[in-house]
């Protein structure tokens, strides 16, 4: 039920409480759209068209986009190996106010990360934090030990040295901590930074692709400030976790980026805990996708809107004109038929980042017609199927447990999974290891933007989405990697499993209800 609380300041708070059976759909939406009213007149300061915590506008677009700095690595015995060091520093989002943060070498954000693919790479990762953290590669296709979810924590003042081969395709990845129960705070003090990496197509693909000229990193994070200027996480009892009234585009709120040639290319990331963008500009002309989480799409697609929840990467091309001006902006997101619109920011809109186009400009090669080619699964390639039902913080009725594996996958196969939310609130889902590919959302083709490689992906309410993967390699029935909603506060709080990759056949999990359990060890 949605339940309404006003706190001490008269401010109201929201919850969608879990709402059982397609029958309270209608029930539940009335109840939403009375309780908006009912607000709106207990509380003359709410604003009904926009959440909570509806983000504000900076003072001005004027700062210099920060780009964060390339990260050093040195190739020692054929391994290019990174340092990353997560540590504790202060910030200044707002004129004047000093906010504690955290950062990797540095104090907020970290270093961009860029390898090429058939490289070996490691990072020696050093926690001089507090308390244990953990660094995960969200995107990257290795081994599970090597995945720095939580069965790889970092104790404080501890080291841990990774090591892989990138083998996958060119793509704008990024890192996180990732240690259980406390991800949420991990992040949102600022420990994220993005992991390019690039393989023959990308160099010759004839994108913009000059780092922090014509190919920007952009980490869009909204945050909120208490009166101490600390970072505020408290959700304050939304469903869905925090949404902050401060949107930071790499560090800066109120940022500006200087663009010096004709197309400029945005790798866009979603570093926030619960908001979802649909990001647009603000005179409303398209521009092009042209790369989604796993890797470049097949072909630009046209577009003048892209939505990506928390997790979510997307590649976009601009074309600018000498001496004008324009906003990127977020503009209301369709989050599907959720419970309560306005407490999970579907009805927010607001400026991103200012595009301003120098006098005279580079000229840019011109957008080439294909990228690359992507084989496409059909449902007829399906090695096992499993089904997924995502409620509340439970999927399949179960919340994370560090010591259950959940689902076995048979080395060398390929897996369709249908997954829905049952809940009337905003969920994604997130899994380790691979990229894969949406099938068809309640049976039709996906559109365009989800037409790539993805490794998270929106689920809409009460909607199904199949998606298929390949499991190839790595086979470890010890470690296991992670499934989860990227929504960090539900991640957080169990809405997770785990699963590994074997030579053993695969457990089966269409028994709804049933144990999913494949071994306990
Ligand atoms: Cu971005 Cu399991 O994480
Ligand atoms: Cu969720």
């Amino acid at each position: 039920m949605i339940r309404r609380t006003a706190l001490d300041d008269g401010r109201i708070r929201w919850r969608a409480g879990r709402l059982a059976g397609p029958g309270i759909l209608l029930g539940a939406t009335l109840i939403a759209i009375a309780t908006t009213f009912t607000a709106c007149a207990l509380d003359p300061g709410f604003r009904s068209d926009s959440s909570v915590f509806a983000p504000k506008d900076p003072p001005a677009f004027d700062t210099p986009l920060p780009i964060p700095p390339l990260a050093d690595s040195e190739v020692v015995d054929g391994v290019r190996v990174f340092s990353l060091t997560a540590g504790e520093g202060q910030s200044e989002f707002v004129d004047g106010v000093t906010t504690p943060t955290w950062g990797f070498n540095g104090d907020f954000l970290g270093p961009t990360l860029r390898a090429q693919r058939g490289e070996k790479v490691a990072v020696k990762v050093t926690n001089e934090l507090d308390e244990t953290t953990t660094v995960h590669w969200h995107g990257m296709h290795l081994p599970a030990a090597m995945d720095g979810g939580p069965h790889q924590p970092i104790e404080a003042g501890g080291t841990w040295r990774p090591q892989w081969r990138i083998d996958q395709p060119a793509a704008t990845l990024w890192y996180h901590p990732h240690p259980h129960g406390a991800t949420e705070e991990h992040v949102m003090r600022g420990l994220a930074g993005m992991f390019i990496l690039d393989d023959e197509r990308s160099g010759a693909s004839g994108l913009p692709s000059q780092y922090g000229v014509d190919d920007i990193p952009l980490i869009v994070q909204d945050k909120r400030l208490d009166s101490e200027g600390e970072f505020d996480l408290d959700s304050e009892g939304n469903e869905i976790g925090l949404l902050g009234d401060m949107v930071l585009v790499n560090g800066v709120w109120g940022a500006a980026l200087d663009v010096t040639t004709e197309l400029v290319r945005l790798r866009i990331l979603n570093g926030s805990s619960a908001r979802t963008y649909d990001f647009g500009l603000d005179d409303g002309r398209d521009f092009a996708l042209v790369g989604t989480d796993g890797g470049l799409l097949e072909q630009p697609v046209s577009t003048d809107h892209v939505r990506l929840s928390p997790g979510e990467r997307a590649e976009i091309v601009v074309a600018m004109a000498p001496g004008t001006e324009t906003m990127l902006r977020s503009l209301p997101p369709d989050l599907g038929q959720v419970a309560a619109p306005f407490a999970f920011g579907a009805n927010d809109e607001f400026d991103v980042l200012l595009l301003r186009a120098a006098d005279t400009l580079q000229p840019s090669p011109p957008l080439p017609a294909r990228f690359t080619e992507i084989e496409r699964y059909t449902e007829a390639d399906a090695d096992n199927t499993r089904t997924f039902e995502v409620q509340d913080r439970e999927i399949n009725g179960l919340r994370m447990d560090m010591n259950r594996i959940d689902e076995v996958m048979q080395v060398d196969s390929t897996e369709l999974w249908s997954i829905t939310n049952r809940d009337l609130f905003p969920h994604n889902w997130h899994v380790h290891d691979v990229q894969f590919q949406v099938l068809d959302i309640d049976g039709a083709p996906p559109p365009a933007e989800l037409n790539g490689w993805k490794d998270t992906i929106y689920l809409e309410p009460r909607r199904e989405y199949r998606i298929m993967m390949r499991f190839e390699d790595y086979v470890d029935d010890e470690n296991p990697y992670m499934i989860h909603c990227h929504l960090l506060l539900h991640e957080d709080e169990g809405l997770m499993s785990q699963f590994v990759v074997s030579e053993d056949r695969p457990n089966r999990n269409v028994e709804q209800g049933d144990s999913v359990g494949g071994h306990e060890h």
